[in-house]
């Protein structure tokens, strides 16, 4: 492929003239290349990642052992739809997966290729197990883009913009938020209320939850609602999805946030980091449970791609060899003192919290506790000029969320917490 422009000002106008403005991006500058927590725009500018591809790369850009995975499956052939013919990488990654997962009893897995198909097809799995419609999701919970995950997902702005009704059944409760003022009991009781209000709790399918909620904000289950959840789904017959799309594979500081928790899901969603950079998502779930749908009720044409399915194995040796969950660990409290310390100087920042390598840092006006988008944006701006990339996150898109590659070099590591340090005194005017 031959790259005409070399300009990032120039292929923005391109990009405006030849794709939908739906399709958004966060900054303009252009990739030409990566490696591991460093990438390169096309006019050579470096940038730390502290993105990831939005949660991808716990692995980092390029390791050289996903690389040499995705190589030695690229010579041996890269596609026959697994529905067709079947190849043994998928099998095995199933039962690496299965014997991983939470829940000591027999489990089975299904790849797909973006974590909305696995949210999709965990209602799917869920419906048909227990012969019921209705879903309870969560306010401020993300579960993708699909028409069924923006119905599930609990932000209007701007993911239900413009769309109107939703599919029927889908329900949504607060999440606990103890910043703004929802406890784990009135997270609970509200979910009480829709079984007076709204469903019959036995028309209930499923309740899908995020162990830590990621476009939300970064809002951590605390273990009280976690538990009061699955005692709910197991007074009303109710099965309970972990949605790991964003937590899973040592994010947390373990392979699987429930892990945190002594309450075991049901069903489980997988994808993002699951395969460092290739297109691969899964659900993984007690047997019975996933055997529900008859033979060709799931799949689809690139679910459990190989390639994927391959870089997906190397992925979980690196875990294991790199030791990612100590290390999302130790660099999250590293960031959390940073961010705790500037915030003694920075009234503006309400709340840093997170749990392993999942960090945010929430922005409210010192006075009325009012989100402060504004600034959120100006650190994400000041950053990237100075080649730190960042994310938002929240509702109110006052949250900056960090998803740096676990397998980040010390060096750059610090090199990062150097320059927000900058940023934030120069955005806020403190000495930080
Ligand atoms: C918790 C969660 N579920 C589902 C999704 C959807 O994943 P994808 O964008 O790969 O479809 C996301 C994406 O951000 C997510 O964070």
């Amino acid at each position: 492929m031959t790259v005409k422009s070399t300009k990032n000002a120039e292929v923005k106008n391109r990009k405006e003239a030849a794709t939908p403005r739906g399709q958004g991006t966060l900054c303009s500058i252009y990739a030409a290349r990566a490696e591991n927590a460093q990438l390169w725009d096309i006019e050579g500018r470096r940038f730390i990642d502290f993105v990831g591809g939005v949660a991808v790369l716990n692995t980092g850009h390029r390791h050289p052992k996903i690389l040499a995975a995705i190589r030695e499956q690229l010579d041996r052939f890269t596609h026959t739809c697994y529905g067709i013919v079947p190849y043994p990488s998928y099998v095995e990654l199933a039962e690496k997966i299965n014997h991983r997962a939470p829940g000591n009893f027999p489990k089975k897995t299904a790849f797909f290729t973006t974590g909305v198909e696995a949210v999709e097809n965990a209602i799917k799995i869920a419906r048909v197990a227990t012969g019921r419609l209705g879903v309870i999701a969560f306010a401020n919970g993300f579960h993708g883009r699909s028409l069924f995950g923006t119905a599930l997902t609990g932000m209007v702005a701007p993911h239900k913009l413009g769309l109107g009704a939703f599919p029927p059944g889908v329900f949504h409760a607060p999440y606990p938020n103890p910043l703004h003022g929802v406890s784990t009991a009135d997270s609970l009781r509200a979910i009480e209320f829709l079984f007076k209000a709204d469903i019959d709790p036995k028309c209930v399918a499923a309740i899908i939850m995020e162990p830590v909620q990621g476009d939300g904000g970064f809002y951590v289950a605390p273990s009280d609602f976690v538990r009061g959840l699955r005692k709910i789904c197991d007074d009303h017959g109710i099965l309970l999805i972990a949605d790991e799309v964003q937590t899973g594979f040592a994010r947390t500081g373990k392979l699987f946030a429930m892990q945190h928790h002594d309450v075991i899901p049901d069903l489980t969603t997988t994808g993002k980091s699951l395969a460092g950079g290739m297109p691969l998502s899964g659900v993984v779930g007690s047997a019975e449970i996933m055997d529900a749908l008859a033979p060709g009720g799931l799949g689809g044409t690139f679910a459990g791609n190989p390639l994927a399915i391959a870089a997906a194995h190397a992925v979980l040796d690196i875990i294991d060899e790199e030791c990612l969950c100590e290390r999302a660990t130790s660099l999250g409290e590293r960031l959390k003192a940073k961010l705790t310390a500037v915030g003694e100087h920075v009234p503006e920042i309400a709340e840093v919290r997170g749990l392993g390598g999942m960090i945010a840092v929430e922005f409210c006006e010192p006075s009325t506790r009012e989100p402060d988008a504004e600034l959120a944006r100006s650190v994400i701006a000041r950053a990237l000029e100075r080649g730190l990339l960042l994310l938002y996150a929240g509702v109110d898109r006052n949250v900056i969320r960090f998803l740096f590659p676990l397998t980040i070099e010390d060096a750059v590591f610090d090199e990062a917490l150097g320059i927000l340090d900058e940023v934030f005194k120069e955005s806020v005017g403190s000495t930080a």
